[in-house]
C-alpha cells in the first residue's frame, strides 16, 4: 500500500468532533454491548452514580488531551455525550462539563451539542437543565412504542413513558432524535410501521432505525430468543424506508433518515472518517497527526473506577498506536459506504494519504458484483451494496500474513 495520492481538493486536516462517555444505565438492556454499568442488579441494592469524581476525572483526562499537538489549536465542531445513560447525569454535572470543554478546547459557537437520553430517565425540569447547560440536541431511545415488545427486550420505560420523554424533548430542544429497531422478538412488518407511524406523528427532525444485532457478551448472545427471519427483518427495513421517504426523511445512511438539513453532524464526520478525541471510560478516538502523514487510534481504560485513577494521574489512555496504511482503506470504507449518496475519491485520497488507484482493483471487483456504482471521482454503495455491506466490506480486508506483519514492526516501534 504505498501508492500515496498527490495534494487533493479536500482539506488535509479533517475536522475534529469531541465524543465524551458516560458509562452507567438503571439496568442493563439485553441486547447491548457497550460499555455499560448496571446502578441496579437483581438481588443488590442500587449504587450511587460517583457523579462529581467521574466528571472530575474528566476534566482532568481534557487537560490532558488539550495539549496533545493533533488536539491543539483545532477548532471542535461537535461534541456528543453517549452512553451508558448521559441522561441519569444531573444539569448541574452536564452544565459543568459544556463549560469545562468550552474553556479548554477551541469549540465553534454553533457546534452541535447532543446528549444521549434514556425515556425512563427524564423529567421536564432535568431537560430544562441540559438546555441551559448548551445541549443542543436530544437523541431518545425510546426502541419501540410496543409495551409488549419494550418488555420483551427489558426497557425500564414503557410507551407512556416514552411520549412524555419526546414531548418534552421537543420543547426544549431545536432537534431531537428518535431511536428505534427494528427486528425485535416476535416483531411483524406492521408493528415496525405502527413505531415508525407514531414516530412521525411527533415530527422529529431526525429518526435512526437500528436493525436488532445480537452481540457477543450480551445477554441475547448467550441466552438467544425467537427472531423474525433475515427476509422478514429485510423487509421491515424496506417498509420503514418508504414511509419515511413518503413523511419526508431522506435516508442519508444505514440506519439514519433525517429531514433536510438536519443530519447529524457529529457522526457525519465519523462517516467521513474524521478526528474525534473520545473522553471517558472506554472511550474511542481518531486523530490525525498535523501534517496529516499519520492517523492514530487511542483507547481510555474502560473500567470507570481505573479510569477515574488514570485520568487523576494525567493517564487517561490506555492504548495509543497508528492505523498501518495497509488498514486505512478498510477503516474508511467501514464509515464512507455507510453513507447512501457515497463519497468523493477526493475525500478518500485526504482522508488515507491514499491514491484512489490504490484500491483500484477493488472498486472495479465490487462494481462488477453489483455493490458499487463509481464515475471518475465519486463512489457510492448500490442498494446491493447497502444491504450486503458487510459482504462488500470483507472486500477491503487486508491480507493476512500482511497485517501480522504490520503489527509486529509496530510493537517493535513502541518497545523502542
Ligand atoms: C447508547 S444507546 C442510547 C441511549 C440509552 N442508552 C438508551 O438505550 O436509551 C444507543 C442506541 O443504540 C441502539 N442499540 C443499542 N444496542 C443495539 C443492538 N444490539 N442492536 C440494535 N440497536 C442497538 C439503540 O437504539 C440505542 O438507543
Ligand atoms: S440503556 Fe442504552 S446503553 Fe444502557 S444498557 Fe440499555 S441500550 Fe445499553
Amino acid at each position: 500500500m504505498s501508492v500515496r495520492a498527490p495534494p487533493g481538493k479536500v482539506c488535509p486536516t479533517p475536522p475534529l468532533s469531541l465524543y465524551v462517555h458516560l458509562p452507567w444505565c438503571v439496568r442493563k438492556c439485553p441486547y447491548c454491548d457497550f460499555n455499560s454499568y448496571a446502578v441496579r442488579r437483581a438481588g443488590h441494592s442500587a449504587v450511587e452514580i460517583p457523579e462529581a469524581r467521574y466528571v472530575d476525572a474528566l476534566i482532568a483526562d481534557l487537560d490532558a488531551s488539550a495539549l496533545f499537538p493533533q488536539v491543539r489549536d483545532r477548532e471542535v465542531v461537535s461534541v456528543f455525550f453517549g452512553g451508558g445513560t448521559p441522561s441519569l447525569f444531573s444539569g448541574e454535572a452536564i452544565a459543568r462539563l459544556v463549560a469545562a470543554i468550552r474553556a479548554r478546547l477551541n469549540v465553534r459557537a454553533d457546534a452541535e451539542i447532543t446528549l444521549e437520553a434514556n425515556p425512563g430517565t427524564v423529567e421536564n425540569e432535568k431537560f430544562a437543565a441540559f438546555e441551559d447547560a448548551g445541549i443542543n440536541r436530544l437523541s431518545l431511545g425510546v426502541q419501540s412504542f410496543s409495551d409488549t415488545l419494550l418488555k420483551a427486550i427489558g426497557r425500564i420505560h414503557d410507551a407512556s413513558d416514552a411520549r412524555r420523554a419526546i414531548e418534552a424533548a421537543a420543547q426544549h430542544f431545536p432537534v431531537f432524535n428518535i431511536d428505534l429497531i427494528s427486528g425485535l422478538p416476535g416483531q411483524r412488518v406492521e408493528d415496525v410501521l405502527d413505531d415508525v407511524e407514531q414516530a412521525i406523528a411527533f415530527s422529529p427532525a431526525h429518526l435512526s432505525n437500528y436493525a436488532l444485532t445480537l452481540e457477543p457478551g450480551s445477554a441475547f448472545w448467550s441466552k438467544r430468543p425467537e427472531l423474525p427471519d433475515a427476509d422478514l427483518c429485510a423487509d421491515m427495513l424496506d417498509a420503514v424506508e418508504e414511509r419515511l421517504t413518503v413523511a419526508g426523511y431522506a435516508h442519508y445512511e444505514v440506519s439514519a433518515f433525517a429531514r433536510a438539513g438536519n443530519e447529524c453532524r457529529h457522526n457525519l464526520n465519523y462517516w467521513t472518517f474524521g478526528d474525534y478525541l473520545g473522553i471517558g471510560a472506554g472511550a474511542h478516538g481518531k486523530l490525525t497527526g498535523g501534517d496529516g502523514a499519520e492517523i492514530r487510534r487511542q483507547t481510555r481504560w474502560k473500567n470507570p473506577e481505573t479510569y477515574i485513577a488514570r485520568a487523576n494521574a494525567g493517564r487517561a489512555v490506555e492504548d495509543d498506536f497508528p492505523i498501518p496504511p495497509r488498514e486505512l482503506p478498510l477503516e474508511f470504507m467501514m464509515n464512507a459506504l455507510r453513507l447512501r449518496k457515497g463519497f468523493d475519491a477526493a475525500l478518500f485520497e485526504a482522508r488515507t494519504h491514499l491514491s484512489i488507484e490504490s484500491v483500484g482493483e477493488i472498486l472495479e471487483r465490487a462494481r462488477d458484483a453489483g455493490l458499487i456504482e463509481r464515475t471518475e471521482t465519486w463512489i457510492r454503495p448500490t442498494p446491493q451494496g447497502s444491504r450486503f455491506l458487510n459482504r462488500l466490506l470483507t472486500m477491503f480486508v487486508p491480507d493476512r500474513r500482511q497485517e501480522t506483519e504490520d503489527r509486529r514492526q509496530m510493537k517493535t516501534d513502541r518497545c523502542c
